[in-house]
């Protein structure tokens, strides 16, 4: 019989400045410590080993989301009610209200829509030679369609302020005592506030996600008191995220233009598995929590019931255990089994959204004949308590 190993402690501090900015060497070290390591300084215990990670976003039955996937209380009882922090069967049916719009199949029939979106402000763009790629390009798509496709009231209503919020919502995920997620917290307020009395069912487009919220509600689908988490569930997460993928995207094809090559020589084929690529190298969502329903074992480590546990999305990516070679970046890979997305009942459901956004705007620049974009200046990261993404990202591209 083989006795059970002790959980391992580290300090380590995943919400300093220094960790945010490059989280790499610390996901190294906790994985080199354990299959599961105790975080001294949170009282939690974080997975960073891809297989612990995928076993996890596997099993509901024993991860639960029901006590809130983030590391306070404050937040998890502003999500009470919506799909990420509700398990089976109430899940389920949150689920079900927008699932079918989000399918591979409906998702795909606004391509046109954002070829347009994106069309003119890339034209612009190569136009100029040089731009910051959030601030001129990733943030003039993805906010306005986020609040088209969610279906709220155009700028000026509130709607503008999506992004900060959804910005600063991430931040309140973090821990407590921790001064990005204090500083956050009216941004959260503000938001469900604008989503109690602004986004009401007159309010919004009858095309639209929070349209269908609505009506799900008084057909008695969900329970009323779904409507504004799950309102802010369907449009918090669109923002920030997508930003990610695609500021992420642009980066590092700049820094690995033989990979850009690669892809504007057969995009068709390989823009897919480039992205993919993408979001192994930098999880745009790094992590979430969940709550034991019992004991866990993790290859001889047991955690205990009642444990609150990090899954580190963004560690178990660049897992050596499980991709050769974890820091290259090679579009070649294919790496569909990635955890950005987390997975099982939980898998992002604007996982194919958020791709056909970044996918279409790389396509415009391959289009406009851009072979290659090269990072000039200080290219900033936006620290945050939960998404990778860049702040500022200016660049010029050569075209051919
Ligand atoms: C690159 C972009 C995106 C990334 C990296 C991302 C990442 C994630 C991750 C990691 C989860 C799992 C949460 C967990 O297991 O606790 C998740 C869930 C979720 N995402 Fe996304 N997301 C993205 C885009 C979107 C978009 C565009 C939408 C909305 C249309 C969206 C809506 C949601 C919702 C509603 C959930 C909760 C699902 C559930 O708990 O059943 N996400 N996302």
């Amino acid at each position: 019989m083989t006795a059970a190993r002790t959980i391992p402690t580290s300090d380590i501090d995943l919400f300093s400045d220094e960790h945010l900015e490059n989280p790499y060497p610390d996901y190294k070290a906790l994985r080199d410590a354990g299959p599961a390591v105790h975080l001294s300084r949170l009282d939690v215990t974080a997975l960073a080993r891809y297989k612990a990670v995928r076993e996890a976003v596997d099993n509901w039955e024993t991860f639960r989301s029901g006590q809130g996937v983030s590391l306070n209380d404050l937040l998890n009882k502003a999500w009470t009610g919506t799909v990420i922090a509700t398990d089976p069967p109430y899940h389920s049916a949150l689920r079900g209200v927008l699932n079918e719009r989000l399918s591979p199949r409906q998702v795909r029939k606004m391509t046109a829509n954002i070829d347009t979106r994106v069309g003119a402000i890339v034209s612009e763009l190569v136009e100029r030679g040089s731009f910051d790629a959030m601030k001129d390009c990733a943030y003039r798509v993805v906010p306005n369609f986020v609040v088209d496709v969610v279906g709220f009231p155009p700028e000026g209503s509130g709607s503008e302020h999506l992004l900060g919020w959804a910005e600063e919502i991430f931040n309140v995920n973090g821990p407590a005592d921790n001064k990005r997620m204090q500083e956050s917290v009216s941004g959260l307020e503000k938001m469900f506030e604008w989503l109690a009395t602004v986004a009401t069912k007159d309010n919004v487009s009858p095309g639209g996600f929070a349209h269908a919220i609505h009506s799900a509600a008084e057909r008695g689908d969900i329970k009323p008191e779904s409507v504004v988490p799950l309102m802010a569930g369907y449009s918090i997460p669109g923002t920030d995220t997508t930003l990610g993928i695609i500021g992420n995207a642009i980066a590092l094809f700049a820094q690995n233009p033989d990979q850009w090559n690669l892809v504007r020589e057969n995009p068709d084929e390989l823009m897919r598995p480039a992205l993919v690529e993408v979001l192994r190298m930098d999880a745009p969502v790094q992590w979430f929590a969940r709550v034991l329903s019992r004991d866990w074992e993790a290859d001889g480590v047991t955690i205990e019931e009642g444990s609150r546990v990090m899954l580190l999305f963004g560690s178990g990516n660049r897992d050596e255990r499980h991709y050769p070679d974890p820091d290259r970046f090679d579009i070649t890979r294919d790496p569909m089994d990635h955890v950005s997305f987390g997975g099982g009942v939980h898998g992002c459901p604007g996982q194919h959204l958020a791709q056909l956004q970044a996918n279409r705007l790389l396509r415009a620049f391959i289009d406009q004949g851009v072979t290659r974009f090269e990072i000039t200046g200080d290219a900033r990261r936006s620290l945050n308590n939960t998404t990778r993404s860049f702040f500022n990202l200016p660049v010029t591209v050569t075209v051919a």
